[in-house]
């Protein structure tokens, strides 16, 4: 398999799901801490108080993710660590230059401090503002050595899980009522970029979750309704950066800013970007919602009574454990599809693909081994060559994830990882996949 010269390997993590160390520096709690302290919203009522221990065991981390050869690391700043001290991630920053390899920050993956959330989080438009007054205080440390950033991860998640519905924090459920969130998230993003260019910060980037959305039948109602939970799933949430706009009137009247000043935040949101992240796991089918079919636990979250749309089953001979669809041709799909929507699409990087694989313990050898996570991996890569050849610009590829970790909601359970984590222990072991990535990388040169 062999990619374009220059293009980049790396792997992903993100603070909240590794770190550790939540009351370390004087760092206050984020929506994460208290979500993940209230009975019921963990699979297994764990929490990441300690996580993978990553904030004490980083040097060793960083010899896992450098000696696989990778070119760069992407991990996220915890925003309420942040505000408290940046010694941690001056110290990793680098810990990772001194291995060779490049860290890719991410400025917010959903750890929004809780002192924020009670002024209304996400639905306050102020929370835009403190995510550029955070952004100006890491770029100021930080920026004399890293050159590469990504904004934000996964808005819409964040929207949808955290604020439309109640699995993530902050559990709001607001239904449609959560779309200010996307606005103010969008806007946080293009204020952050502006403070990065002022600063001359280099290459600047966003990590968006994308997914081919298909109906479940020929029947123009799923076909409507799966158009609907597109554009309020992915293009609400690209539209504004690669095109200038929301997709639709509904969508741009439920966004609770308007006239004029929508008009100025669009600019900025819609700032030149360097690259554009892209993260992909599976697509979603969709089917307008039948009467009396009982939608409950069909998947991971369940869409309240009365929404337009309802997520069935994707069909596909092969899961992951986590149970989501294996279908590597949808990533080949969605990219080919934001290159044809988006003329002015940047050059992409895939931020985030990998599995979750329920991996046995080291064993005697001392092993982990993995086969179906090499598989799903090779068959992703294979998909991005895809297209490549169909004209797609991309110039890179993040594993998610370098270690097992917090997986949320799902708590411990859902392994990513490339490197195994015993989490009574916290020792680490390199899975197979580890070895076929880094021979992977080796083998491009
Ligand atoms: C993405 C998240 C990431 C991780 C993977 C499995 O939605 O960005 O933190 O949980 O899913």
């Amino acid at each position: 398999m062999r990619f374009p010269p220059g293009f980049r390997f790396g792997m992903a993590t993100s603070a909240y799901q590794i770190e550790g160390a939540w009351d370390a520096d004087g760092k206050g709690p984020s929506i994460w801490d208290t979500f993940a302290a209230r009975p019921g919203t963990i699979r297994h009522g764990e929490d990441a108080k300690v996580a993978i221990d990553h904030y004490h065991r980083y040097a060793e981390d960083v010899t896992h993710i450098a000696e696989a050869g990778v070119h760069d690391y992407r991990f996220s700043i915890s925003w309420p660590r942040a505000l408290a001290s940046l010694d941690f991630y001056d110290r990793l920053v680098d810990e990772l230059l001194a291995a060779g390899v490049r860290p890719v920050p991410t400025l917010y993956h959903w750890d929004l401090p809780q002192d924020l959330e009670d002024k209304g989080g996400w639905l306050n438009r102020d929370t835009a503002h403190r995510l550029a007054d955070y952004t100006s205080a890491v770029v100021l440390r930080l920026g004399d050595r890293v050159r590469d950033w990504i904004t934000m991860n996964e808005m819409n998640v964040q929207t949808l899980y955290g604020y439309a519905l109640t699995d993530h924090a902050p559990a709001r459920g607001l239904g449609l009522e959560a779309l200010p969130v996307a606005h103010h998230q969008l806007l946080a993003h293009g204020l952050a970029v502006q403070v990065l260019r002022t600063h001359d910060a280099g290459a600047i980037g966003i990590a968006n979750q994308h997914f081919p959305v298909h109906p479940a039948s020929e029947d123009p109602a799923d076909a409507y309704a799966a158009e609907m939970f597109r554009e309020l799933t992915n293009w609400t949430f690209s539209d504004p950066i690669l095109l200038g706009d929301y997709p639709g009137e509904m969508i741009r009247a439920g966004v609770g800013t308007s006239g004029a000043q929508l008009d100025r935040d669009l600019e900025l949101i819609g700032a030149r970007l360097d690259f554009y992240g892209v993260n992909f796991y599976e697509p979603t089918a969709i089917e307008a919602p039948r009467e009396g079919k009982d939608y409950a636990g069909v998947l991971e979250v369940d869409i309240p009574e009365g929404m337009p749309f309802s997520p069935v089953p994707v069909k596909s001979d092969e899961r992951t454990d986590f149970g989501w669809a294996i279908v590597p041709s949808a990533l080949t799909e969605i990219l080919v599809t934001l290159h044809e929507r988006y003329p002015a699409l940047p050059p992409v990087i895939v931020t985030e693909n990998g599995a979750s694989f329920h991996d046995a313990a080291p064993g005697d050898d001392g092993r982990v081994h993995d086969p179906r996570r090499i598989a799903f991996l090779d068959s992703h890569l294979r998909a991005v060559q895809e297209a490549i050849t169909s004209g797609v610009r991309v110039d890179g590829f993040y594993v998610w994830s370098a270690f097992d970790n917090f997986e949320w909601a799902a708590g411990y359970d859902e392994r990513f990882g490339l490197v195994h984590v015993d989490f009574e222990t916290l020792a680490r072991t390199r899975k197979d996949s580890w070895f076929w990535y880094r021979d992977l990388i080796a083998s491009q040169r």
